[in-house]
């Protein structure tokens, strides 16, 4: 019984480490703006591949589509659009199959002559920020006009324009201007505090999950309950079990080794009890 209460254990730590799994969502080439008749593709990068994730899209025609049903072209965890329309702007993101979501990515396909290229993801505070606005054809270096929440900020004689350390007063909507050719449609730039605490174990995120990787990742996790939490778990029980069997006379306050022990814990110390004495009594034939 104690065997298979173990194991229920291990069975419930190990989903609780597997349930924190996420994906973030990046695009290739990295812009919020295309223009038509172009490709891109959109790569969910998952710690758990058996999560199940897909690659969905709002945009103004449709609601949560998935890759590979009206849009797209699944490759992996990757999804190919081999020639851009303007039906193709909308809200990216990846979902797994409980549901869990990554960040989004808005991107804007216009059938204009201009774009901006700005950063897809959120910029962190104290980071420059290059913007470049550019025409269809030829790739230009043409004076562009910088607006930030309509109101013009600068303007630039070769369409570049760098911000350097971003604060969060930078964040807002984009767009540029060149004269002759047009206007670009907006973009959001999202400013990211900067973390006061150092940031979470970064781990590098697998560009290229495998299935294989993946298991690795469960067994190891398997492992490390194995060799960390189940040896804990049984020096716990043991000690409880000890102290309870000591002679009442000159007993230690239990309270100061451990906490009152949780019914599941008496059960398993009962059950350790009986092993105990099994190998004691075997040592004494
Ligand atoms: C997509 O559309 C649905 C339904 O309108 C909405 O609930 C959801 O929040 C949208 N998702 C994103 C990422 O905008
Ligand atoms: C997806 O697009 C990339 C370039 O963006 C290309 O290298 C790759 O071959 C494409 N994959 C598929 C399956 O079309």
């Amino acid at each position: 019984m104690g065997e298979t209460c173990l194991q229920c254990l291990i069975f419930v730590m190990s989903l609780l480490s597997c349930s924190t799994n996420q994906a973030r969502l990046s695009v290739s080439p990295s812009s919020s703006q295309f223009f038509s008749w172009k490709s891109f593709s959109l790569s969910c990068e998952e710690d758990d591949s058996s999560a199940g994730w897909t690659l969905r899209r709002n945009t103004t025609e449709e609601d949560r589509t998935e890759c590979g049903k009206k849009w797209g072209k699944p490759a992996g965890s990757s999804c190919n659009i081999s020639v851009t329309a303007s039906w193709d702007s909308g809200v990216y993101w990846c979902e797994s199959r409980e549901g869990s979501t990554s960040n989004s990515i808005t991107i804007t396909v216009t059938g204009g002559a201009v774009i901006l290229q700005s950063p897809v993801l959120p910029v962190m505070e104290g980071h420059d920020v290059s913007l470049h606005c550019q025409t269809k054809r030829p790739p230009s270096k043409l004076p562009a006009d910088f607006y930030k929440d309509g109101s013009l900020i600068r303007t630039e004689p070769t369409g570049h324009m760098t911000i350097h350390h971003v604060t969060k007063s930078d964040e807002g909507l984009y767009k540029c201007h060149i004269s002759s050719h047009g206007e670009s449609p907006p973009s959001w730039i999202y400013v990211t505090e900067k973390p006061t605490t150092p940031p979470p174990s970064t781990t590098p995120l697998k560009s290229t999950p495998s299935p294989a990787a993946s298991s690795f990742h469960l067994s190891f996790i398997l492992l490390l309950h194995l060799v960390v939490f189940y040896p804990y778990f049984i020096s716990t029980v043991l000690m409880v079990s000890l102290y309870r069997h000591r002679p009442t006379g000159n007993r230690l306050p239990v309270s100061m080794v451990t906490t009152s022990p949780t019914p599941a814990e008496q059960g398993l110390a009962d059950d350790y009890d009986d092993v105990i004495t099994g190998v004691t009594t075997q040592h004494h034939f």
